[in-house]
């Protein structure tokens, strides 16, 4: 019998049914024993929403923007790598999914379709590249070159992974690509993960990063980005205030407070509970964006009552790649916006620039217990 996916955990669980263990596993796992994981979603039950009544919410306009750019709301596709493995459209289903929703995509430089494909799908939708800082910079700087040339609005830097955290799914199915797919980006069978080399008898993404992203990188690799790129730079996994403030020194444009979906070093705050000293330390200078267990239309409302000015979604969109390609991508995105509508106008917002932190409060309880 067909059951209605009606929520975003519908969908994960409908997801689970219809992927390979091993795909949905890779996808699904969060680095080590996975506190973080958990906690990504727990913790924004701990934070409470406090509602303003008699507003006049016949109409509530949830359009904002982002590092300039026009979007219809504040929730975004998310960079996650290797769509293709979810569903055959892969990054072509969700870069036409973000069209129909008139939101943006960031995507994965490990995508199974190319920068170019993606943005020939969908030329007019709102882009972004995610990158990595290869040992070889000619490869990192190839990326960010053809991301500007196809109209891709911005970058955002990977910072939280000099290696790959331990998904221990990963390590004991050998993780690897199917065997029609590889990393589209890419020529050469090493760089593009391509199954037809040997990625060893760990998880072979973890191998990967290994032998060709660079450990090294710092501050000073930010001089060099911004110096090949006239695009806006985020940098996405930051966690602490003082981090973010030498992002702002460094020039750059935005930040994402990131866990990298709790993949990377367990054992790390949820985003919600990082961001408000990361909007602090900003003042104001640059964007704030999260990502991080949203899964809900108050996730996001809480997300931006603490400071956040948009947030990305990346597993959610997984899950509707998986349950219906283009389809479940598009009704996952919509779930979450009329889930938001519906968070703002009982909330007393008409739109939302007038959500204030007031809306929201740690809850008492899980503050004491601490
Ligand atoms: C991961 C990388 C690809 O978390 O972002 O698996």
């Amino acid at each position: 019998m067909f059951t209605r996916l009606i929520c975003i955990s519908d969908y994960e669980q409908h997801a689970k049914s219809v992927l390979p263990k091993s795909i949905y596993d890779y996808y699904i796992s969060g680095a080590n024993d996975q506190e973080t994981l958990a906690d990504n979603v727990a913790a924004f039950s701990r934070w409470k929403l406090y509602p303003r009544m008699l507003r006049n919410v016949a109409e509530v306009d949830l359009s904002t923007s982002i590092l300039g750019q026009r979007v219809s709301m504040p929730i975004c596709a998310g960079a996650t790598a290797m769509q293709c493995m979810a569903h055959e459209d892969g990054e072509l289903a969700t870069v036409r999914a973000c069209r129909s929703l008139g939101t943006g995509m960031m995507l994965s430089s490990w995508s199974t379709s190319s920068i170019e494909e993606v943005a020939e799908a969908s030329p007019e939708t709102l882009r972004w590249l995610q990158l990595y800082i290869y040992k070889d910079r000619e490869v990192t700087k190839q990326l960010v070159q053809r991301a500007e040339r196809k109209g891709y609005k911005a970058i955002f830097l990977t910072v939280d992974t000099p290696y790959l955290g331990i998904r221990f799914d990963d390590v004991r199915n050998r993780f690897k690509l199917p065997p029609q797919l590889r990393m589209k980006n890419f020529e050469t069978n090493d760089l593009a993960f391509s199954p037809k080399e040997n990625f060893g008898y760990n998880s072979g993404l973890a191998t990967y990063v290994h032998k060709l992203i660079d450990p090294s990188i710092n501050w000073e690799d930010i001089k060099w980005l911004r110096g090949i790129t006239s695009l806006p730079i985020v940098a996405k996994g930051i966690l602490r205030g003082d981090d973010a403030r030498q992002a702002v020194k460094h020039g750059l444009n935005g930040i994402l407070v990131s866990n990298h979906g709790a993949r990377q070093l367990d054992g790390v705050p949820a985003t919600i509970d990082a961001l408000p000293e990361i909007v602090e330390a900003v003042e104001g200078k640059v964007e704030v964006f999260l990502d991080g267990g949203v899964r809900k239309g108050t996730d996001v409302l809480k997300a931006l009552a603490l400071g956040a000015k948009a947030v990305f979604v990346g597993r959610p969109i997984i899950w509707g790649l998986a349950s219906q390609g283009e389809k479940g991508v598009q009704d996952v995105l919509e779930i979450l916006k009329e889930e938001f509508r519906l968070a703002l106008a009982l909330s007393g917002c008409q739109n939302v620039k007038v959500i204030d932190k007031t809306l929201v409060r740690k809850n008492p309880s899980a503050v004491s217990k601490i």
